[in-house]
């Protein structure tokens, strides 16, 4: 049988670090949270939402899918997106996605991946929506641009959410943002769809 020693390990290592630095600081933590950003990110390993925005334990309330996906009738994500901004009563939420992202690359492809094909679909709509913006693109320009119309997608999803709509007509501070990372270099990029209110979407979007 295998334990994961090695992971225990790490973690006393990890734990003691912080306690050496401020002794009470899982102690305080523990007493309450209160992020003030709501990450949906996707699931790649090295697309860590805290380490890529320097923030520790307690600043950042998560939410990752493959290809950060945000689908009206997922009850998972809208949970999250509920209870990021009912209760924790956070402020931005920010949709990041990244170059050289994986469930975008499969969903240009014409081969069958099983099950994940489903959650692709809503990739591929993204595609057939902007068709005209990726027409004539070599394959990897086509494949970042992708990565970043799916970005923005997402974002005007996570708009349209009862959630956010509520927020909204209740004249509540609510901004929702939509970045993208590079695993190349590691830096983060604004796409520059930062939503406030209603207003701002339909002149962007038309008619919510
Ligand atoms: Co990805």
């Amino acid at each position: 049988m295998t334990t994961l020693k090695h992971l225990f390990e790490r973690n006393q290592i990890w734990a003691n670090d912080i306690k050496d630095k401020d002794p009470e600081y899982f102690m305080d933590l523990s007493k309450q949270q209160a992020p003030q950003y709501l990450w949906i990110g996707c699931s790649d390993s090295r697309v860590p939402a805290n380490q890529i925005v320097n923030l520790p334990p307690g600043e950042v309330f998560v939410h990752r899918n493959i290809a950060n996906v945000v689908v009206h009738t997922d009850l998972n994500c809208l949970s999250v997106i509920q209870f990021a901004v009912e209760t924790l009563k956070i402020k931005h939420i920010i949709v990041c996605g990244h170059y050289g992202c994986s469930g975008i690359k499969a969903s240009m492809e014409k081969s069958a991946h099983g099950l994940i094909d489903n959650w692709l679909r809503h990739i591929k709509d993204v595609s057939r929506f902007h068709a005209d913006k990726l027409q004539g693109l070599s394959a990897q320009d086509k494949h970042d641009r992708l990565c970043e119309l799916n970005v923005i997608e997402q974002v005007t999803n996570v708009c349209n959410s009862t959630i956010v709509q509520n927020a909204w007509r209740n004249s509540e501070e609510l901004s929702v943002h939509g970045w993208i990372y590079g695993i190349k270099n590691g830096i983060l990029k604004d796409l520059d769809v930062t939503f406030t209110s209603n207003e701002e979407l339909e002149k962007r979007n038309g008619p919510v």
